[in-house]
């Protein structure tokens, strides 16, 4: 099993290659989702990819541009899991 899990998997997209995006500057779900595609499928990972900014906003560029989200739709910005629900990232942490 690798130890890069996959956060989000409607797109394919793991922890690392979500890290390297937010210690380059990278600081809102819009400019992840316009970089690599996370996020724009179910909404499920969402949780987990604001607490990655969270845990390394203080990490790398700060005053790197946030160019706009090639995406606007209010469905993709309303979407996340649940109240209370632990989320795959969580899930995958406790199990470390
Ligand atoms: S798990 Fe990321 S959009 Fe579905």
């Amino acid at each position: 099993m690798t130890d890069d899990p996959v956060v989000c998997v409607c797109a394919g997209v793991h922890e690392e290659e979500l890290t390297s995006l937010i210690r380059a500057g990278v600081r809102t779900i819009d400019g992840i989702r316009m970089r690599c595609r996370a996020n724009t499928g179910c909404g499920g990972c969402r949780e987990d990819i604001e607490e990655l900014i969270d845990d390394l906003a203080g990490s790398g560029p700060e005053s790197a541009p946030e160019p706009h989200a090639a995406c606007r739709s209010i469905a993709h910005r309303s979407v996340g899991p649940p109240a209370g629900r632990v989320t795959h990232l969580e899930e995958h942490r406790a199990h470390r």
